[in-house]
């Protein structure tokens, strides 16, 4: 093996720089043994780096390419030679680099390979064995592909916002709790014992401290850290392009990121994206049943309760006394619905909190048949099926319950049957900022408000007086200056107007039900710097690996970051979270839990078996 060679030679050129107007260049090389075929006496080898795949032909009976009957797949290589077009006939119009290959002059071996557990682009691999490996699986062109979209992303998020004014700065990782909704994790500190670090769940706090510094414009790519359940769009660490303005409106911000989503759109995807639309969350809500609808496919729900009321069925009359809705959703075309079909929707709406799920089908000659014929006219039925705005043929489902459950189990539904059905352009984009949310919501467990978004967020102008009337019957009907952005159906980014006058802050923390003494606690240091100047403000944080998924075609989280963490929160290749030595945890003043001790006592015979 010979490092000789990189101090002989320097790489000119990576695999995919070259084509046939390289021809009869001389060239130096170097990357991984992608496959190697014997033919002839000569040796093929698919030579592979970042870039792609190039084909090289050596001949082993020549001294400086003798060992080319020692190279195995994945070995990693050196070779200088000549460029030259591939024989007629032998040409591979699917590489790019599939007119010329390499008549090599010398190769060298820079590292041996062992037999490595999977294939480099084998695309039939469990995604466990790639996590275990995934410095391997970071080899396939796919993967490489993803990450190299991301780095785009960052350097135009960078030039952008550079552009506009905006400066990147940096916030502490060892911090605070910063409330996001989800539950810290915690870092024992060895100095002052007993005394926890959080690691922040976003640079909420801080950002909002740099406003009232006058730092004016501020942006960082923010590593944030949430303890929370996790979904094929969640990492317990993930990245957000956080960005923080002053003296600004929601329009302000809004404009600014419809900018960074052209140009982003623009330059990685070659996409114009027209005007974004705005929707109200009520309407998202009643429409969609959610508040990140996708907007890719139709099929709105409708409120059919009018046409229900008094007809005669006592669930329906319930629900409608109650305050509730009875909401429905036409699915076209799909009059001959099994019964199969409609259980696993059933299942499905029970799941969702539904306590069931009512349908009504038409055959094509318009003939309804639904388990509601039992209890109600058929003309109720029909105008029922009709306001749901179905035709002959189609079928439409119901649910009758609290306004909210109705909706987003229909909207759970229509996104399960889009998928199902395959209702979506997978090419097209559709973004909609999503404005007009309720400042709070209510826990009904722990029967407190809790913020919508989060506690620094400003209420609309409109709900200014009932929030500092502290009056809690109004406080389900206060409205945010918040705003998200959506995309297909995924939140990529979310954003309000802050609070910056101290009183308002104060009847915030106190509608959260937080008392004086926890309000100084958790964010005095917060509350008194808002005393001291603060500047009307506002900002956004996008997820970044949300957007980088859209923008790589993948509906997968973790095929966007390199090193990422399996859904309970592990990494499967260096096996974090790991157990750590018992003096480490004495130094740090932490002492395990009966329960910790005795899981770690059951892993550890496990082990010995
Ligand atoms: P929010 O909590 O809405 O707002 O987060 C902003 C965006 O971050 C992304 N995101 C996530 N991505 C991956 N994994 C997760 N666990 C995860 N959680 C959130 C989403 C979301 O839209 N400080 C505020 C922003 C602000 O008000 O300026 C905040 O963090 O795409």
């Amino acid at each position: 093996m010979s490092e000789k060679f990189l101090v002989d030679l320097k790489r000119t050129h990576y695999c995919c720089d070259l084509n046939a107007s390289n021809n009869d260049q001389d060239v130096v090389l170097m990357g991984w043994v992608d496959t190697r075929r014997d033919h002839g006496g000569l040796v093929f080898i698919d030579l592979r780096d970042r870039t792609g795949i190039l084909q090289l032909v050596l001949d082993p009976s020549q001294n400086e390419t003798s060992v080319a009957k020692d190279l195995r797949g994945e070995f990693v290589i050196a070779v200088s030679g000549k460029v030259r077009p591939r024989p007629e006939g032998m040409k591979n119009t699917k590489l790019p680099t599939g007119e010329i290959e390499i008549d090599v002059k010398r190769c060298e071996i820079l590292s041996k390979a062992e037999t490595v557990p999977f294939q480099t682009n084998d695309k039939n691999v469990g995604e466990n064995i790639r996590l275990k490996y995934r410095y391997l699986d970071l080899r396939s062109s796919q993967m490489q592909s993803n990450l190299m979209i991301r780095h785009k992303f960052y350097q135009i998020v960078r030039r952008v916002l550079d552009q506009e004014g905006f400066l990147e700065i940096e916030t502490p990782i060892l911090y605070k709790s910063t409330p996001e909704g989800a539950r810290d994790y915690l870092v024992p500190s060895r100095v002052s014992q007993g005394h926890f670090y959080a690691l922040p769940q976003s640079p909420q706090t801080l950002k909002q401290l740099l406003m009232i510094s006058g730092m004016d414009k501020y942006f960082q790519i923010a590593r944030c850290f949430r303890d929370e359940d996790l979904r094929a769009d969640r990492q317990p660490e993930f990245t957000q392009v956080d960005i923080e303005m002053s003296f600004v409106e929601p329009e302000d911000v809004m404009q600014i990121n419809e900018k960074l989503i052209r140009s982003v759109w623009k330059e990685v995807l070659n996409l114009e994206i027209p005007e974004i639309q705005v929707m109200n969350y009520f309407d998202a809500m009643n429409d969609y049943g959610t508040d990140r609808p996708d907007t890719r496919f139709d099929m709105k729900l409708s409120d059919v309760g009018e046409e229900l009321k008094g007809a005669g069925f006592r669930l329906f009359d319930d629900v409608l006394e109650k305050g509730g809705a009875v909401k429905a959703m036409t699915i076209s075309e799909q009059g001959e619905m099994s019964r199969s079909q409609i259980d696993k929707l059933t299942k499905l709406a029970r799941q969702m909190g539904a306590k069931g799920l009512m349908w009504i089908k038409s055959n094509s000659a318009g003939e309804l048949n639904s388990p509601l014929v039992k209890f109600l006219d058929d003309s109720v039925v029909r105008k029922a099926f009709e306001k749901a705005g179905a035709k002959n043929g189609d079928s439409v489902l119901i649910v009758a319950d609290e306004w909210r459950i109705s909706c987003t189990v229909l909207g759970h539904l229509r996104l399960q049957l889009a998928e199902d059905l395959k209702l979506i352009d997978e090419s097209q984009f559709n973004f909609l900022w999503v404005v007009g949310f309720p400042l709070l919501d209510y826990d009904a467990d722990n029967k407190r408000w809790v913020a919508c978004h989060h506690p620094f967020t400003a209420p609309s102008d409109s709900s200014l007086e009932d929030l500092l009337s502290g009056d809690d019957k109004k406080m389900g009907e206060l409205t945010a200056k918040a705003y998200d952005l959506v995309c297909n159906g995924y939140e990529i980014a979310g954003g309000s107007i802050r609070i910056h006058d101290q009183e308002v802050q104060s009847a915030m923390f106190k509608a959260l039900g937080l008392s004086k003494e926890e309000t100084r606690q958790k964010f005095g240091f917060f509350v008194d710097a808002l005393k001291y100047g603060t500047p009307p403000h506002g900002g956004v944080a996008w997820g970044v690996d949300r957007v980088v998924m859209l923008l790589c075609g993948t509906n997968a989280i973790r095929d966007v970051i390199a090193f990422p963490k399996t859904s309970r929160a592990v990494c499967l290749m260096s096996e974090a979270p790991s157990v750590v030595e018992r003096d480490q945890l004495l130094e740090l003043g932490v002492r395990l839990s009966p329960t910790a001790e005795n899981s770690l006592a059951k892993e550890s015979e496990k082990k010995d078996e």
